[in-house]
């Protein structure tokens, strides 16, 4: 195999016979055999004995560089029903052997497309069709909320489209080739360089290809047959058994979800990993039978000392003083305007989203309710004679830390300090809208 990459020299080894057909023997002589299903008819004459169908002709070069100037000689010879087989990609490839850019692009936009509509009306039936959910007054549907999961159903159906759509216009996967019986194209995944033209080609003539093989600059030529035998062209048992078995497999854990939507038992749920839920420890208000009283739980033990955290100031921490809501305030919390400039800060963060800056219960989450038919009144803060108004400070601090009913409580976001001085800011609003005309300062009473 000494022939130069120079595709106008004649190789020697092109002479060479073709060798024969592996695992081909036997067969009747007679021309073509007739039971191509395909209807390609070229009956070329060259009188080899056989029922196996031609493929086509399996050329090999020397170099990368010689591969892609045969692609360039075959191509303008006007085939098309021919490929390129190197062990890695050679740069230049396509355009000699005329490659149109592919379209998959345009079939994954198509997918993206799809995934976009899909999850954007996936989440408009489940948010604002089937099951409406009022959380806070917020609208059931608005763009903004549904990008994030839009935008995933987007990404995931474009790389679905990507992965599938290559495996479709690569016709994979593909278990068998009529190239794979030759042995010398085995070197296609070492040091081979392979150039195929398919008996199906219109240009296709078996003298004529191969003398333009040749003068392209093969270094060897094989004609290859198709192998008539149909288990040689079927994904052999085993991996199907594989890929059956992987398919019951993986249906396993489909069918226990539905089986756990279906069924009634009152056994508790499989942890698969159980080690986050069930840790070898005893929470405080489990049993536990080595101690004599039977809990886990020790109590304090004598003597310690709380280290920070003791806030044993019920009155300050709770607004309880002796067993009744706390009616004045704890001595910690300073009547000022300082105070009361803080509490009316607070109030307009925390609590005029539902009571209103009035204190009359409307502000801009009941409205919004209203505005979709709902009712989810906040209470009136200020109504004259109402239970708020004679509720004692203590209690009032209580539900501000703890909430009241549909209202949750505060503690988590308001420090105590503040909580008290939302007190004091409440307590002024009352006095404000309440107040007796004998109240108001010498001169400013109404005439
Ligand atoms: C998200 C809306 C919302 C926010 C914010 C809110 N509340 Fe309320 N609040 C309610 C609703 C609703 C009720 C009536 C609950 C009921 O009667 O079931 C209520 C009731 C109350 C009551 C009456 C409790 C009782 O015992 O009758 C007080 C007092 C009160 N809120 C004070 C406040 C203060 C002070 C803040 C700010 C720290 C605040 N709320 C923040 C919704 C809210």
């Amino acid at each position: 195999m000494t022939t130069p990459a120079n595709d106008d020299e004649t190789p020697g080894a092109a002479d060479a016979p073709p060798p024969d057909r592996p695992g081909h023997a036997d067969g009747p002589d007679g021309g073509r055999g007739d039971d191509g299903d395909d209807g390609r008819g070229t009956g070329n004459g060259n009188g080899h004995g056989s029922d196996e169908e031609l493929h086509g002709l399996l050329a090999e070069f020397e170099t990368p560089g010689a591969l892609i100037a045969a692609a360039r000689k075959v191509r303008n010879a006007g085939h098309t029903e021919f490929d390129c087989y190197s062990p890695f990609p050679v740069h230049g490839i396509d355009p000699a052997m005329g490659i149109k850019a592919t379209r998959l692009p345009i079939v994954v936009f198509l997918g993206g497309l799809t995934g976009l509509v899909l999850g954007t009306l996936m989440q408009w039936w489940m948010n604002a069709y089937d099951w409406p959910w009022n959380v806070a007054g917020k609208p059931t549907w608005s763009i903004p909320a549904n990008v994030p999961i839009s935008y995933e159903t987007t990404i995931l159906l474009s790389v679905l489209t990507t992965f599938f759509g290559m495996w479709a216009a690569n016709k994979l996967p593909q278990v068998w080739h009529p190239f794979f019986r030759l042995d010398r194209f085995a070197r296609v995944t070492d040091d081979g360089f392979f150039l195929g033209v398919e008996a199906g080609d219109k240009r296709f003539d078996l003298e004529q290809t191969r003398q333009l093989l040749v003068a392209a600059g093969a270094t060897h030529i094989e004609e290859c047959y198709v192998d008539a035998r149909p288990e040689a062209r079927t994904m052999p048992r085993w991996i199907m058994a594989a890929m059956a078995v992987l398919t019951m497999v993986a249906l396993i854990p489909v069918a226990l979800v539905f089986k756990a939507r279906a069924t009634k038992s009152p056994d508790p749920h499989w942890h698969v990993f159980s080690d986050m839920d069930y840790q070898p420890k005893l929470k405080s208000d489990q049993p536990f039978a080595d101690f004599a009283d039977g809990r886990a739980n020790r109590g304090e033990l004598p003597g310690t000392v709380a280290r920070g955290q003791l806030k044993a100031d019920d009155a300050y921490y709770r607004g309880i003083a002796g067993g009744q809501w706390l009616t004045g305030l704890p001595a910690q919390v300073e009547v000022s305007e300082a105070t009361l400039a803080r509490g009316k800060q607070r109030y307009d963060i925390y609590c005029a989203p539902c009571h209103g800056f009035d204190g009359a219960g409307m502000g801009i989450v009941p409205a919004r309710v209203e505005a979709l038919g709902g009712a989810w009144p906040a209470r009136n803060l200020v109504e004259r004679g109402s239970a708020v108004i004679t509720m004692p400070n203590g209690q009032l601090y209580n539900t501000i830390s703890n909430g009241y009913n549909t209202m949750m409580g505060y503690a988590s976001q308001m420090p105590v300090a503040d909580r008290w001085a939302v007190v004091l800011y409440v307590r002024a609003l009352q006095r404000s809208q309440n107040a007796a005309e004998s109240e108001l300062p010498a001169g400013s009473q109404v005439r």
